[in-house]
């Protein structure tokens, strides 16, 4: 086992495409990092120069104490799992696993112990005999992890592993990597595009966008405090709600003036940020999280200056509780750090002057379609970036 490091990586495609900028992480050895970010922002790159599938153009890579940026893929003590994991339809559960170290001329006796351990470890003993055609997706993926563990590699590398999978199996199978990976201690990196996954797999979640590393940090303090726009939009379901605001020195401290109103930020939370001071008189970047504005039935003592007024569009009973879009008489935010996020087309942003936000209320609040609400704030929970999207701590 082994620790992986990668030092100002940078790759470039043969057709001059920059696909990865100085890319440095640092993975423990035994660790699990979730490597996260939309299409195309360069993760499968990133984890097959790891791998010695792609070159590096410039930068170090570490693999335990050695550079490996010229060790060839099979030397380099890694196993790979892929989305689409290739299995011999001809071949038994058993001799699928055991294949690797049958090449590798690896001892019979030591084939059958690592094969049987690998079996109990991803609980396939039952199914040694079987062929892949008569095994579930599930298990079939459990095969070809049982593939990359007999192996005994210093790292795991995995890309997409549960995309092939329906999305029941997939959230079962997503707790079942991760135990494996703590029960073998395996340095793991692991690619996804789905912050989910990320957010429940990982020791700790690096995001990407455009080929360039955002954040690493352990999921909570990832969801708690992102350092940029990108992040604060990327990670959550539903996600941060934003939109513009005016930070004003009203006179016995700072507000917010939002649709209409000044939301009081008390002085605590400034004190918590003193870079906010710096920022009175300008537009800068409010978020919330939907968790973090309440049903004013439910506070009738929130203070009246922490309030956020809007309008009930849409309803969406869960159940367990209520989704409720409502629109916010604020300019929303609709910058490329946002529109990254999404797959969808956002439209433009200069026809818009109201932002469409999420709110989770009780099961059986009563709301409807066409309310006027004041949304009573968390003041201590919110986000505020400015004009570059960068969080304003300090
Ligand atoms: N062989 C190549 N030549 C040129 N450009 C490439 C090549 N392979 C990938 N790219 C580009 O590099 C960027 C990163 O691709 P990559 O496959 O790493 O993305 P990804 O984050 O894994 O995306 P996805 O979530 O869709 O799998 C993309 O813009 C892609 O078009
Ligand atoms: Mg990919």
């Amino acid at each position: 086992m082994a620790q992986v490091v990668l030092e100002d990586v940078n790759k470039s495609y043969p057709n001059g495409y920059h696909a990865i900028t100085d890319l440095s992480l640092q993975i423990s050895d035994g660790e699990f990092l979730v490597l996260v970010g939309p299409s195309g922002c360069g993760k499968s790159t990133a984890l097959r120069m790891v791998a010695g599938l792609e070159t590096i153009s410039g930068g170090t890579l570490r693999i335990g104490d050695r550079v490996v940026n010229d060790v060839h893929p099979t030397d380099r003590d890694i196993a790979m799992v892929f989305q689409n994991y290739a299995l011999y339809p001809h071949m038994t559960v058993r001799q699928n696993i055991a294949f690797a170290l049958k090449l590798k001329k690896v001892d019979r006796a030591e084939i059958d112990t690592r094969v049987e351990e690998a079996a109990r470890i991803l609980e396939l003993t039952e199914y040694l005999d079987r062929k892949p055609g008569q095994l579930s997706g599930g298990q079939r993926q459990r095969v070809a992890m049982g593939r990359a563990i007999v192996r005994r590699p210093a790292a795991f590398l995995m890309d997409e592993p549960l995309s092939n999978l329906d999305a029941k199996l997939r959230v079962q199978m997503r707790s079942e990597i991760a135990r494996i990976q703590r029960e073998l201690g395996v340095t793991t990196i692991y690619v996804t595009h789905d912050q989910v996954e990320a957010m429940t797999m990982g020791d700790r979640v690096a995001v990407m966008r455009r080929g360039v590393l955002q954040q690493v940090d352990a999921p909570q303090h990832l969801y708690d405090h992102p350092d940029n726009l990108f992040v604060a939009a990327f990670i959550g379901s539903p996600s941060m709600n934003l939109m513009h605001a005016d930070l004003v020195d009203a006179g016995d401290g700072l507000a917010l003036r939002v649709a209409g109103r000044d939301i009081r930020i008390p002085d605590a939370v400034v004190a918590q940020r003193p870079a906010l001071r710096a920022h009175a008189g300008r537009t800068i970047v409010m978020g919330i999280r939907p968790e973090d504005l309440h049903n004013p039935a439910e506070r009738p003592d929130h203070p009246a200056d922490q309030r956020l007024p809007g309008t009930v569009d849409l309803v969406e009973e869960l159940g367990s509780d209520m989704m409720i879009h409502m629109r916010v008489d604020a300019r929303p935010v609709l910058t490329d750090d946002i529109r990254d996020t999404s797959d969808e087309p956002l439209g433009p942003a200069e026809a818009r002057t109201s932002s469409d936000i999420t709110v989770r209320f009780g099961p059986r609040s009563g709301v409807r379609v066409g309310d006027a609400i004041d949304l009573c704030v968390d003041v201590d929970r919110l986000h505020l970036f400015d004009a570059d999207g960068t969080a304003i701590r300090g």
